[in-house]
């Protein structure tokens, strides 16, 4: 116990983040970092990042609900303490996507309805499957869901974002930095804490295997929602970032994820990659906590 108070007490939260890899940012990046010219001013390259970054918000507010909402439920103070730290985190990532939206140029008083308007309805479902847990005050499925299903996504999706906008785009690839950093944390707190607490309720696993099922549903049909419902818009805005590359006589650079070039794979590939590199994590993380994972269906 005394090794997982250290790695996930305030004081380890202060050095290595705050104190650590976020000194001297600005909103997850350096100070006169801006949005790469051809995101803000051609409007199907602006629309394609506000239409990502919505989905990014959506789940860190989902975060921040589930990661406040489970301090109380928290059967012990270390973890509740860490939650804190957590809860810190996820209100950051809501605040840094959310000022993203605002350098893309989304007006403050049209924020929510550009919110409504681009998130997928299931990744709205797959947050309403953990937060019904947390609002029962389920700590045991709520962590699962919350640090080992939702986070277990975002840390996929951010890092297969960082390789694709780390030459194109080094202000959001920063700010996706700093954010898989906090993710990482996060999702090993979640292995270190839950294993125990699930050996001592072993009936508690039938409904939480559930919980994984339904959500890792609803996370596939994010993708569809994306990768197949956006393909043609997705291509366009890749296509013209593409082209303003070799403009400036940049050639297509490669950007390998696991065993898959982002440059020029195409949506149905990505999407590919995408699930099945989530998928496998959350097998491997759910087996390290004594859960058998449960395949969802395929939308
Ligand atoms: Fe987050
Ligand atoms: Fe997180």
């Amino acid at each position: 116990m005394s090794d997982f108070l250290n790695a996930y007490s305030i004081q380890t939260w202060l050095e290595s983040c705050p104190q650590g890899y976020l000194m001297d940012t600005e909103y997850g990046h350096a100070a006169d970092a801006r949005e790469p010219d051809l995101v803000l001013e051609n409007p199907v390259v602006r629309q394609e990042a506000i239409g990502t970054t919505v989905q990014l918000l959506v789940g860190e507010r989902a975060a921040l609900a589930a990661s406040s909402g489970l301090i109380n439920a928290a059967p012990d103070h270390p973890s509740k303490r860490f939650l804190a730290t957590q809860t810190l985190d996820e209100a950051r990532h809501v605040e840094i996507f959310t000022q993203r939206l605002y350098d893309l140029g989304v007006k403050k008083a049209e924020l929510e309805d550009v919110i409504a308007a681009h998130a997928s309805p299931h990744l709205v479902r797959f947050a309403e499957v953990l937060l019904e847990k947390v609002d029962k005050g389920d700590f045991v499925a709520g962590v699962v869901g919350q640090n080992i299903v939702l986070e277990g996504l975002a840390f996929s999706v951010f890092e297969m974002m960082h390789a694709g906008n780390v030459e194109a785009n080094p202000k959001f690839a920063q700010t996706l930095a700093g954010t898989i950093a906090d993710e990482r944390r996060h999702v090993g707190f979640g292995e270190n804490r839950i294993g125990s607490l699930i050996k001592q309720h072993p009936e508690k696993r039938p409904e939480i295997e559930q919980m994984q099922k339904d959500m890792s549903y609803h996370m596939l049909a994010t993708f569809a929602d994306r990768f197949r419902g956006q393909a043609a818009a997705m291509e366009e805005s890749r296509r013209i970032s593409r082209d303003a590359a070799a403009q400036r006589g940049e050639g297509a650079k490669s950007q390998q994820w696991h065993g898959t070039d982002l440059a020029s794979a195409d949506p149905a590939e990505l999407e590919a990659v995408l699930a099945d590199t989530v998928l496998k994590e959350f097998k491997i993380r759910l087996d390290r906590i004594g859960l058998e994972y449960q395949t969802p269906e395929r939308p």
